[in-house]
């Protein structure tokens, strides 16, 4: 049986300043889960070096690299030191090379260059649906990354965990690439997380209609885990509660918390327990003339174990909600789609900024100085109705402190 749980809300501040505390002593890291291939957008390149078209231009690397930078300083400002938040990046076959140059080629958006570590998950055949190895050049199998639960493996393989040992890291927050509004590191998630006194966590936002492509966090016969969306069927996921509401409502946003302690025991004792699950792809081949040839249709099955397996293993597990246009606009797709695109993204990142800066007293002006009326409610897919982006070297949660000329935003550049 498919049981949610409640979700209470909690006074956010002192999760905050407990979060803050923990980075401020060099016990918190994140880790990027960037080893997927991005087939849905369509480009070649690793996702994070995708360009969602912002005023200033910034990758969605740069954009995570600087609010690393920020965090630590929040933390460090506030506990009177000088902080590090190592970024451990999990990469694959396809994305390391490109990945590791990226990052030399803009000089580690200006993070200490030790405290990033790249790894490499591994690969695993893709097969024919009648599991025969699927050759993609003669005398080359076929293969992909073993999927986001590759991690644990990794982890053992890379030495990673030794790593965050001898850095004295306790805490790790794991996140996917894709969503534009992730707050690294969130000072609130990692102190409700430790508040708690949670071994394994997971945030979640409401979903907004029962097929979005999020997976539901829930509890199947008394135990934690996730039901991705290509795996719960679509009478389930439309099941209403009597409010009206869905009754399997919480949206996994691939934002996870985990102790050290607790992967530690997952990569001794539980990994070999995960299940791989079947991703139905379109796998490119060679056919008997040797002509490489791109599938319309999927034609191959993948295997891939996924990340959040491993909630069934934990001692305490936490869900956190968090409102989706602070936190989670994912780029998933190109722009021929609707949803989950470059135009969708930078939509909801400037929506953020512009109410972060309506919030802290900015007023915006046309080209004729006069005042541009506004709009406090957007529904996140639309443009606010002033563009304006706020670095995150400048703010991090909204706590503005923008540099207000006469209290008045004139363009676009002013903050960024
Ligand atoms: C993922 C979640 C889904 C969630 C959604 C939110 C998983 C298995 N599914 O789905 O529950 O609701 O995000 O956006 O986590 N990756 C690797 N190695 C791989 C495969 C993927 O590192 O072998 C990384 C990707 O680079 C990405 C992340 O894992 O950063 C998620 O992968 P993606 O394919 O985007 O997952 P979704 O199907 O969107």
């Amino acid at each position: 049986m498919l049981t949610v749980f409640v979700i209470i809300m909690f006074p956010l501040a002192s999760f905050s300043c407990s979060g803050l505390h923990q980075i401020s002593q060099n016990k918190v890291a994140v880790l990027l889960l960037a080893g997927g291939q991005g087939t849905r957008l369509g480009v070649s390149y690793p996702k994070g070096m995708y360009n969602v078209g912002l005023p200033s231009g910034k990758t969605l690397y740069q954009i995570q690299a600087e609010r690393i930078r920020k965090v630590e300083q929040l933390a460090g400002q506030r506990y009177h030191c000088k902080c590090a938040i190592p970024w451990y990046i999990m990469t694959s076959e396809f994305t390391l090379g490109p990945t590791e140059e990226f990052f030399v080629d803009h000089g580690f958006f200006n993070l200490d260059k030790s405290n990033v570590i790249m790894f490499e998950q591994r690969m695993l055949p893709a097969v024919t649906f009648d599991g025969k190895a699927i050759l993609e050049e003669k005398g080359k199998i076929a293969m992909a990354p073993d999927g986001n639960g590759g991690l644990y493996r990794a982890l053992v393989d890379n030495k990673i965990l030794d790593d965050m040992k001898q850095r004295g890291i306790q805490y790790v927050h794991v996140y996917c690439v894709d969503n534009i509004l992730v707050k690294m590191a969130d000072p609130v998630f990692i102190g409700f997380c430790v508040t708690k006194g949670a071994d394994c966590g997971a945030k979640v936002v409401e979903k907004a209609y029962p097929t979005e492509p999020v997976g539901v966090v829930c509890r199947v016969d008394g135990v934690y885990q996730v039901v991705e969306y290509s795996e719960i069927s679509p009478e389930t996921a439309q099941l209403q509660s009597p409010n009206g509401g869905l009754v399997y409502s919480t949206g996994n946003i691939c934002n996870h918390f985990f102790t050290v302690e607790f992967l530690q025991m997952v990569a001794q004792k539980y990994e070999p327990q995960l299940k791989h699950h079947i991703a139905i792809k379109k796998v490119p081949y060679i056919d008997e003339e040797g002509n490489l040839v791109k599938p319309i249709k999927p034609n191959g099955i993948k295997l891939e174990k996924f990340v959040f397996d491993v909630f069934q293993f934990s001692k305490n597990f936490v869900a956190f909600e968090v409102l989706r246009e602070e936190e989670f606009s994912p780029l998933k797709n190109a722009d021929t789609a609707d949803k989950d695109t470059p135009t969708t993204a930078r939509q909801s990142l400037l929506a953020q900024h512009y109410r972060w800066a309506l919030k802290a007293g900015a007023r915006f002006l046309d080209e004729n100085g006069c005042r541009i009326p506004e709009k406090l409610s957007l529904s996140g897919t639309e443009d606010p109705p002033a563009v304006c982006e706020i670095s995150p070297l400048v703010s991090y949660f909204g706590e503005v402190r923008i540099i207000i000329y006469g209290g008045i935003f004139k363009t676009v550049q002013e903050c960024i």
